[in-house]
């Protein structure tokens, strides 16, 4: 790895414990619950805090890169822009469901180069660099070599968006019959780690944004795993559905998604 991109793997690291830090003080407290484009669709005061401190973070390490993050603005361009979801799985993280993490990610010349995913409730450290391999804790990732259907665990997610979700409950009635089963977390950038670290065979889900999945993308594709989006190839940010697998059962994935006729009524 060069020092710089271990230097940016740092910052990105320190960021996400600082945050995470934050997250587990404030469980519990008055976390000031606001919606956003619905009433479920919910923000809380520790997403905010969080995202100020990763941004503080990123300002004092590199101060002539960009962020864009899910609470505090999504534009911004330059050659190197980081990718920040300060909490995912808020919904969880306000319930006190214990499954919620930080995501950072940063893009040079709009590739990932670094992914970090922080689990604050189990001291779960996910990291990737490009071309660096993929990480849990300082231990090596690689996805299962599950290759039936039968034998695959399986996770999805709904976005919060109405039509999204009566689409996305079509595909996963088709889905859980064949399959050995499906969770629903509540974290896709958990989710995605997960499937890089072997507990999940693959996952999916229509409507994510580039905050939820940047880092996650990056430690599944560096443990060995295939990320395909819209068109079926490889998943770009902003695509409107993502699909991540141990790259044995994609294609068997794919078939049973039927992402072409599901995507034409978005
Ligand atoms: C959400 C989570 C959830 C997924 C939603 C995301 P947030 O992110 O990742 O698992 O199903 O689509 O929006 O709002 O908790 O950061
Ligand atoms: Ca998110
Ligand atoms: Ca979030």
């Amino acid at each position: 790895m060069t020092p710089e991109l271990q230097a940016y793997l740092r910052t990105a690291i320190r960021a996400a414990r600082e945050a995470a830090a934050i997250q587990l003080a404030e469980r519990g407290s008055d976390l000031g619950v606001g919606t956003k484009s619905s009433d479920i669709d919910i923000v809380t005061r520790v997403d905010t805090l969080c995202e100020e401190r990763i941004r503080r973070v990123i300002a004092e390490e590199h101060p002539d890169h960009v962020v864009i993050g899910e609470e505090l603005g999504h534009e911004a361009s330059g050659r190197m822009r980081w990718i920040v979801d300060p909490l995912d799985g808020t919904v969880n993280y306000a319930h006190g469901f214990p499954f919620y993490c930080v995501s950072i990610a940063l893009e040079a010349d709009g590739e990932v180069v670094v992914g970090v995913v922080y689990d604050p409730e189990r001291d779960e450290l996910f990291t990737a660099t490009k071309g660096g391999g993929a990480w849990l804790n300082g231990r090596p990732l690689q996805v299962t070599a599950t290759a039936e259907l039968r034998q695959a665990l399986l996770a999805t997610g709904f976005a919060y968006v109405e039509d999204r979700i009566e689409l996305n409950l079509g595909v996963f009635a088709r889905v859980l019959p064949r399959v050995r089963s499906v969770r629903r977390p509540g974290s896709a950038a958990l989710d995605i780690c997960y499937v890089a670290s072997g507990r999940l065979d693959g996952f999916w889900e229509l409507g994510l944004n580039p905050w939820d999945v940047a880092a996650g993308l990056l430690v599944v594709r560096e443990a060995g795993g295939t990320v395909t989006g819209e068109d079926g190839g490889p998943y770009r940010l902003g695509d409107r559905v993502l699909v991540a697998t141990n790259g044995h059962l994609h294609g068997k994935l794919l078939d049973l998604l039927q992402l072409p006729s599901v995507l034409a009524r978005i």
